[in-house]
Parts: C-alpha cells; sequence; structure tokens
C-alpha cells in the first residue's frame, strides 16, 4: 500500500480555498456574509441586494440596485424550444433532475461571448422560471409569463400559483438564508469543474447534481416527508426512537461545520413559530418534538437542527409540494457557487488530490478461453 499520503475522509478540516464571500463559526452558531451578520442582512434586506453583495463584495447604492434588479427581471424568459422540450420531459421526473437537465440546456443556446458574472446573473434570473413552468407543465396547468416589475421572489410566487401569496416576505428572506454557505459540497464539487476553465452551465450542472442528494440539499424534501410519515405529535416518540435504534439518519439534523444550532435554522424556527400563533401551520408541533428528542438523545455527539429541519415547513406553508423543495434551495445557492467560481478563478488552479492505491499489484494478463480477442 502506498502510504506517504494521509486520507481525509470527506475532506473533514482541510481547506481547499481563500475567501471573503462567507465566515462561519460553528460553535458559535454564526454566519456572517462579506462581513456581514445574517441576522442583520435578513431582517434588513432583501434578495437582490444581498444577491449583489455576495457577487460584487459591497452592498449596492441606488444606481447598482437597479441595475441588478432589471438585469435580473430582464433576463427570466425561457427560449421556446427548451419549454417545448420541457412538456415533451415525464411528467414524472423530480424536479431537480429537470433543473440539472435544463441548465445543462441552456447552456446550448448561451451567447459565447458573455462573461462569467452575466452568465451567473442570467441563470439565476431563469432558475426560478424553470422551475415553476416545471410545477405548471407536471401539473398541466398553462404556463404563467414572468413579470418584469416583480421582485425575484414575488415573480417567482407569482408563476407558480398565479398570484403572490401573505407572508411572501419571508420567502425572500428564506431565500437569503440560503445564498451561501462556504465551501459546501455543492460549492467544492461546482469549483471543482471551475477549476478546470469549463463554462458555467457545467459548473451549475454539477452543482445541482450535488446538492440533490439527500445528505446536501436533498435533505430537505426528505425531512418533510418524515413529518408527513409521522402524522401526529403522539407518534413522534416511537417514530425516533425507532430511527434511532436502527442508527438511522435523520434527517435535518447535524452538520460538519456548526456544533451548535445551525442559525438559519434558529432563524426560520422564530418566523415559523411566530406564524404558528397567528396561523394554521403544518407540521410545527411534529418539527418541535422532534427536535426536543432528537437533542437530547445526541447531546454528546452534538446534533441540532440544520437549516433544512424548518425550511420544508415554510415552503408547505405556501403550498409548494415537497419534492420541490431542494430546487428552491438551489435558486439562491446559485449566488454562492458563481460567487465562489468567479472567486477562485482569479488565483486559479485545477483540483487534483490523490487517491492511495490498495488493489493488486504484478498481475498477469491470462487469456480466457471463449472470450474474443481485441482487434
Ligand atoms: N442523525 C443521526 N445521527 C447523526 C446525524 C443525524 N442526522 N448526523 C450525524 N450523526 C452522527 C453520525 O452517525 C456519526 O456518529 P458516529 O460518530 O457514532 O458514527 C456522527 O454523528 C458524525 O456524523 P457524520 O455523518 O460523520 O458527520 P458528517 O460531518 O460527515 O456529516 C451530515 C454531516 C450533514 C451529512 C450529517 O449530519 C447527516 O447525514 N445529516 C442528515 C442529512 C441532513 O440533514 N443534511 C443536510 C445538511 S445541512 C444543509 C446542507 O448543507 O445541505
Amino acid at each position: 500500500m502506498d502510504i506517504d499520503f494521509d486520507v481525509k475522509h470527506g475532506l473533514e478540516g482541510v481547506a481547499v480555498a481563500i475567501s471573503s464571500i462567507s465566515y462561519i463559526d460553528g460553535e458559535k452558531g454564526k454566519l456572517v456574509y462579506r462581513g456581514f451578520e445574517i441576522e442583520d442582512l435578513v431582517e434588513n434586506s432583501h434578495f437582490e441586494e444581498t444577491a449583489y453583495l455576495i457577487w460584487f463584495s459591497s452592498l449596492p447604492n441606488e444606481n447598482e440596485i437597479d441595475f441588478i434588479t432589471s438585469m435580473l427581471a430582464k433576463k427570466r424568459t425561457l427560449p421556446k424550444k427548451i419549454i417545448e422540450m420541457m412538456k415533451s420531459f415525464p411528467k414524472n421526473a423530480h424536479p431537480m433532475g429537470v433543473l440539472r437537465s435544463v441548465v445543462s440546456l441552456l447552456g446550448m443556446y448561451s451567447k459565447k461571448d458573455s462573461s462569467t458574472l452575466e452568465n451567473a446573473i442570467n441563470l439565476t434570473a431563469k432558475i426560478p422560471t424553470i422551475i415553476a413552468y416545471w410545477y405548471r407543465i407536471k401539473n398541466n396547468l398553462p404556463l404563467i409569463p414572468p413579470k418584469e416589475s416583480l421582485k425575484h421572489s414575488e415573480n417567482f410566487l407569482y408563476m407558480m400559483f398565479g398570484e403572490i401569496p401573505k407572508h411572501s416576505d419571508l420567502f425572500d428572506k428564506a431565500l437569503i438564508l440560503h445564498l451561501e454557505q462556504g465551501m459546501n459540497a455543492s460549492t467544492f464539487a461546482s469549483t471543482v469543474t471551475a477549476s478546470t476553465l469549463s463554462d458555467i452551465y457545467s459548473i451549475i450542472t454539477t452543482a445541482i447534481g450535488t446538492l440533490k442528494g439527500p445528505l446536501h440539499g436533498g435533505a430537505n424534501e426528505k425531512v418533510l416527508n418524515m413529518f408527513k410519515e409521522i402524522k401526529s405529535v403522539e407518534n413522534v416518540e416511537p417514530y425516533i426512537y425507532t430511527l434511532i435504534s436502527n442508527k438511522e439518519k435523520i434527517m435535518g439534523f447535524g452538520h460538519r461545520i456548526y456544533k451548535t444550532y445551525d442559525p438559519r435554522a434558529k432563524i426560520l424556527k422564530h418566523w415559523i413559530k411566530d406564524l404558528f400563533l397567528k396561523d394554521n401551520v403544518e407540521y410545527f408541533e411534529i418539527a418541535l418534538k422532534v427536535e426536543e428528542i432528537v437533542i437530547k438523545e445526541f447531546k454528546e455527539k452534538k446534533i441540532f437542527p440544520n437549516v433544512d429541519f424548518y425550511s420544508g415547513i415554510l415552503y408547505n406553508y405556501f403550498n409548494i409540494p415537497s419534492e420541490f423543495f431542494t430546487t428552491i434551495f438551489a435558486m439562491a445557492r446559485i449566488v454562492g457557487w458563481t460567487a465562489h467560481a468567479m472567486e477562485y478563478r482569479k488565483n486559479n488552479r485545477i483540483f487534483r488530490p490523490r487517491s492511495i492505491y490498495n488493489g493488486p499489484k504484478g498481475l498477469k494478463y491470462k487469456e480466457v478461453k471463449g472470450v474474443e480477442k481485441n482487434g
């Protein structure tokens, strides 16, 4: 066995870039975008403004906010041929598979001379249209074209449902919470693609495929499915203790970096609690009971709710089906993916780690009787 190298399983504790985009203090439960605490941004900012901050490193002035808002509004439409292709997709295709495929298709329709930043803004503008159109196509509903006068988040809800629901500001703020999160799995995967000098469509296709997995962004869908299976508060105890005794992972809990409450989960829980006091918010009481048991049982392992534990309850409140949840995550995180790709490229070096070979050596080829030889 090759013993010159040390394997860092899951790259735990390995830094692969120097970045000024976001900062996480996993012990204190802090998340900071470009120097601004996440609590400050969700309270006072909105999607377009925070996206500008992530891409351009500072908050926009009046002209700059007009620029980013109009760029994101003008680029929302999809080529007609792509819409026709989407209509031919199997209706049971998972929305994340559709999103990944349509982003890839868009790469063939892009202008060759656009900058990475222009393409990043263009794709960020189009992703909500892809998601909403797929929702409408899947449900045999007429498509609702985007409206330039609406904000990014409002326009998405409008294209999904034909109206802007009450408390839509919370949806906008939830996007801010998901914009960026350091070198997480999908950002790392997309940075690897960026490091080969591939194009932005390939970078984002890589990222979407990585986010889809249930250990990453796909967890939000699994969490809501778990709540649906649990059905009532009385069923929480037997359900969760069965998972624990079977040594199964409980979705929406745990994080590689946060060893305390994920600040995003804390904010989401607070909003949902407020909504719950005024309105009917499904699954909140079940979630509270699940959280109580998991925190108690995994005290030593420091396992707390992560962002995916509470986000689905909010999306469900807006009538977004659970299989679409991870696409909402992607709709926001594209900003972080593209910002990291551009930042990494400033000091680019191709990723090329090693694996340690532990297979056989010195074998000699022997002809297998009855198998035709090459050529
Ligand atoms: N339920 C039960 N046990 C858990 C959980 C969980 N959700 N998460 C971690 N553990 C245990 C794990 O079994 C291990 O125990 P032991 O040391 O006895 O083998 C220990 O805690 C360390 O876990 P790990 O899987 O080695 O930790 P990791 O840093 O490799 O993985 C994680 C992090 C998020 C993949 C993991 O916590 C997990 O699978 N969580 C459930 C899926 C989930 O909610 N994912 C969303 C992550 S946050 C948003 C995002 O990035 O998408």
